[in-house]
């Protein structure tokens, strides 16, 4: 396409803005992501707000699907620089268009993989989550650098007179007009994609993998009990709730003895790393109050599931997650006995935690 928006330094530097936001958000509420399921051992993840994590991986996947136009935009007006000849004037010009390879490239593979991710697709042979997020520090590295290369000559561009108008042609766009295109896009995509995660757009959430009314007991479910192969196990009556590791006493509880205990009810979101949440009125023993029964010595649980492999079979909880009076193991939701897909006979439910971390068909609370 002839146009002279092509290599315009004036939209490149709009959209590099845009762009810029855009990720700057992506990875700041992806490390707290990063945080909150992987802690350092000098960190402990907080258990208030309740609906943080909600927000924080919420943004993050709007965030980033909205980034993709701008990125598409923004590759199409610099398009012909990559491909100019030659490709460096200097040595310090040559440095700074290396590290266009890691930016382009670790930006589309940003984009690329979140996406496939929150479908369910995993084409690699590598762990998304490792390679996600080694590849958005180096991308981050690589953008501040170019930001900072391009500071002087992007305020030029943006100063007011500072770049001759482009006058919209048969052939090509203004520049507002193209702007605008590319911000509308954004603008559009993130519009159907937040009601994975915002209540009142749901309707529109034509572009979520998931809807968070949609599912047994209305809301959604990543994995069912017949694929965790915990179908029999969960459903057999000779279930027993183990309380162990460093304890004072030992403890095992059926179904119809943790429910004889006192009861809590707590309203809390079910929070994806993939971006949709769901808030439900939960019912169930207080973990911290089991513990106490068990003389517990320990400040921080693993929690044991009945399914026996996976990533997500284990789950712990610090300490202040522990003491939570939210922090609970849930008989019911919504005044219904669990479904076995959401953790029959009982699942932990906690304030602030990541959704892959709120283990489905709790068999054991192992005291660390
Ligand atoms: C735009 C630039 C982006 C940056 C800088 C970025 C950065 C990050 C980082 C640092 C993490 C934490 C990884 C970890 O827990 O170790 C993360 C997680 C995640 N990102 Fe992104 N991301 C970007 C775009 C996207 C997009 C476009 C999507 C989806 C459409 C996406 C979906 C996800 C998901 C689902 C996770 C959670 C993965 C998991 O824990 O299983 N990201 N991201």
């Amino acid at each position: 396409v002839r146009s002279r928006l092509r290599g315009d330094e004036r939209t490149a530097a709009s959209l590099g803005i845009a762009i810029g936001v855009a990720f700057a958000l992506c990875f700041i509420t992806g490390v707290v992501s990063h945080l909150a399921q992987s802690p350092p051992s000098w960190f402990t993840w907080p258990t208030r707000p309740a609906g943080l994590y909600r927000v924080t991986q919420g943004v993050h996947v709007v965030v980033g699907i909205a980034a993709i136009p701008l990125v598409l935009a923004k590759l199409w007006v610099v398009f012909l620089k990559f491909v100019r000849w030659p490709p460096a004037r200097s040595v310090a010009e040559a440095l700074e268009r290396v590290t266009l390879v890691p930016l382009v490239g670790g930006g589309l593979f940003l984009l690329g993989s979140g996406l496939a991710n929150i479908n369910g697709w995993y084409p690699w042979p590598f762990s998304f989550r490792l390679a996600h997020y080694w590849v958005a520090w180096i991308t981050v590295g690589a953008l501040t650098t170019h930001v900072i290369a391009k500071w002087v000559a992007a305020r030029e561009a943006l100063r007011p007179g500072g770049a001759a108008p482009i006058a919209p042609t048969a052939e090509g766009w203004s520049r507002r007009g193209f702007l605008g295109l590319a911000l509308g896009a954004s603008g559009l995509l993130a519009l159907l994609t937040a009601g994975q995660t915002v209540g009142p757009l749901e309707r529109l959430a034509v572009l979520a993998p998931r809807r968070p009314s949609v599912g047994p007991q209305g809301f959604p479910v990543n994995r069912t009990a017949a694929e965790a192969a915990v179908r029999r196990t969960a459903r057999d009556p000779g279930y027993r709730l183990t309380v162990d590791g460093n304890v004072a006493s030992e403890r095992r509880f059926s179904r119809a003895e943790l429910q004889a205990q006192p009861q809590h009810e707590a309203v809390l979101p079910i929070a994806c790393v993939e971006g949709w949440s769901a808030s439900r009125r939960w019912r169930g023993v207080r973990v911290r109050d089991l513990l106490a029964l068990a003389g517990a010595a320990g400040t921080e649980v693993r929690v044991h599931s009945l399914q026996r492999a996976g990533a997500f079979s284990t789950s712990v909880l610090n300490r202040w997650q522990t003491t939570d009076p939210d922090t609970l193991l849930a008989l019911e939701v919504d005044g219904e006995v669990l479904h076995l897909d959401h953790g029959y006979p009982i699942r932990l439910i906690g304030p602030n935690r990541p959704g892959v971390h709120q283990t489905k068909w709790v068999s054991r609370l192992e005291v660390l």
